[in-house]
């Protein structure tokens, strides 16, 4: 935990707060020009302008020389934890092929074949290039195991990067991502909420529970029976929310209270009225529309319901294998319509509060951690305008500096 003074900042951008902000709210940023940020054992001291900057400051002094610094991004909703590729099936539907969700079971099988520690191998580059993006608090769900031995090992290797890397890790488990070909309906039903909950619970090795609710997947009522019992063993319930179809999975998130309902490219009117009510983040992943070639979700009327917008990769290997969210940002100005303002509280803290997080992270202000981004841009929204670049030139974690551009 570090002691770290950021000086000659020329514009820091952060949300205020640590509840989530829809409406107009979610627009609302604090903007210093010519600014200081001050970290003290990893946690944000003092910010203001550097008129006032504090003189003797006892750690290491960093000069921006007038870029723009942000919060740390967080990215709330990536499978990061798979083994092999699915460049087949890509190509395949480049050429017109419709995405429907089968390829699941072919990482699936890939990642059973693999060990706990051939995962965690396979993971670490992929934080490394996500931290070198400016993401500094990653989600990372289970869910290409489908038995109880290896959607444990999956979490297990998430447990086991989350000490490897700097990033903190939020773990999910998503054991009701697909019917694997090898139990019937039920007996994995079963499985998931017999034996599979009860053992990450007692483990402590997730968070959450997430389900896959939607079209030729869990219906909405497998789905609730689901959550009901993570809730049950204390892991609060998230979901993919009518992503193929409008299957009412939005309402149900919202009924019973999950943090988040995620995806959303169908999502009904009333779906929309129910979130809001609720307070329900809608997570939106639009790399994914991109990749799948889908229209996109319909973030404006979102916002304009009052519905927290929070924006993620969805990092996987079928129907999103990108590890940018920066460029998922850039997609949210052209694609979603959101405003440059918008964009940065969507990645920041209202992904942290689809984590439960936004007390501790997703915010610059005196009492969250020092977790930061210094772009090497001097206006914050060319960070949405420069596609294809990383412009991150130094990221920062609970006061260290963990990444810097070479
Ligand atoms: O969030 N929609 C379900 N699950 C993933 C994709 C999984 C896959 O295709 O491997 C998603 O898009
Ligand atoms: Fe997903």
């Amino acid at each position: 935990m570090g002691d770290l003074l950021l000086v000659n900042v020329g514009e820091l951008v952060t949300p205020r707060g640590a509840s989530p902000r829809g409406g107009s709210a979610q627009g609302e940023l604090l903007r210093l020009d010519n600014a200081f940020l001050a970290i003290r054992d990893g946690v944000v001291a003092d910010l203001g302008p550097m008129k006032k900057v504090p003189r003797d400051f006892p750690g290491e002094v960093l000069d921006a020389r007038g870029r723009v610094v942000t919060p740390g991004l967080v990215d709330p909703h990536t499978h990061l934890v798979f083994a092999g590729s699915r460049v087949e099936e890509y190509l395949r539907r480049a050429r017109g092929e419709r995405y429907t969700g089968g390829g699941i079971l072919v990482t699936a099988e890939a990642t059973r074949a693999a060990s706990e520690g051939e995962l965690v191998e396979l993971a670490l580059p992929r934080l490394e290039r996500m931290l070198r993006c400016g993401v500094t608090t990653v989600e990372a769900k289970s869910g290409y195991g489908l038995a109880p031995e290896a959607e444990l090992k999956i979490l297990r290797a998430i447990r086991a990067l989350n000490g490897k890397v700097p990033q903190r890790l939020v773990p999910t488990f998503l054991g009701a991502h697909a019917f694997p070909p090898d139990y019937g309906r039920e007996e994995y039903l079963d499985l998931v909420a017999r034996e599979m909950i009860p053992r990450v619970a007692r483990e402590g090795l997730a968070r959450f529970c997430d389900v896959f609710c939607d079209k030729g997947f869990y219906t909405v009522d497998e789905a609730r029976a689901i959550l009901e019992e993570g809730k049950r063993h204390g892991l609060v319930p998230k979901l993919h929310a009518d992503e193929l179809a409008a299957v009412g999975a939005a309402e149900l998130a919202a009924e019973i209270g999950a943090i988040s309902a995620d995806h959303l490219l169908h999502v009904s009117h009333a779906g929309i009225r129910a979130l809001a009510e609720a307070g329900t983040v809608a997570v939106l992943l639009p790399g994914t529309a991109f990749v799948i070639d889908e229209p996109y979700p319909p973030a404006r009327k979102l916002v304009e319901s009052e519905v927290p917008v929070a924006l993620s990769t969805d990092f996987n290997p079928g129907s999103s294998p990108v590890l940018s969210l920066p460029f998922v940002m850039r997609l949210g100005i052209l694609k979603l319509k959101l405003a440059p303002e918008e964009v940065l509280c969507a990645a920041t803290l209202n992904a942290a509060a689809a984590l439960g997080l936004a007390g501790e992270v997703g915010t610059l202000e005196p009492g969250k951690a020092g977790d930061f981004v210094v772009w090497d841009l001097r206006d914050f929204r060319e960070l949405f305008y420069w596609f294809g670049d990383d412009v991150a030139w130094r990221v920062g974690i609970g006061g260290e500096v963990v990444w810097a551009s070479p």
